[in-house]
């Protein structure tokens, strides 16, 4: 069930540092270790340098030792069912399967859920690097 994920987006999402865009987004994912993580963006005041909610929860959860996304919620305040950044898509197929959830929610719940293949289709694989 994703509404314990939505919960701990929306959560997170009201400690976002977003004073200059005003566009708060919260990410929170389930690990491979059970756990959540969850974050929001943080913005900064030399721009380039914010990031995003997912990059946030990501980081957590590298950082706590799950190195697995068994799904992902991601939430907008001002904008339902706010789609991952294209840099962010990528950030999460690092620790995704194609075939993992990712829940785009709105104010109430999950309004939409979507694989990570259709997020990121013909995402970038190679075995020659490392
Ligand atoms: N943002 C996210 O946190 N995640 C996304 O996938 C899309 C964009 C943030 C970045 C910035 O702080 C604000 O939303 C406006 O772009």
């Amino acid at each position: 069930m994703a509404e314990d994920l939505y919960l701990a987006a929306k959560a997170a999402m009201a400690k976002c540092h977003a004073p200059y865009s005003k566009f708060p987004v919260g990410a929170a994912i389930r690990a491979d270790d059970g756990k959540i993580y969850a974050g929001a963006n943080i913005e900064n005041l030399s721009f380039p340098e914010g990031w995003c909610a997912e990059t946030t929860a990501i980081s957590h959860m590298v950082m706590a030792g799950g190195r697995k996304i068994v799904e992902i919620a991601v939430i907008a305040e001002k904008l339902a069912l706010c789609p991952p950044c294209g840099g962010c898509r990528q950030r999460i197929r690092e620790f995704a399967d194609q075939g993992t959830k990712i829940y785009l929610c709105d104010d109430v719940g999950v309004g939409k859920t979507m694989t990570m293949d259709e997020l990121l289709p013909h995402s970038f694989q190679t075995d020659v690097i490392g």
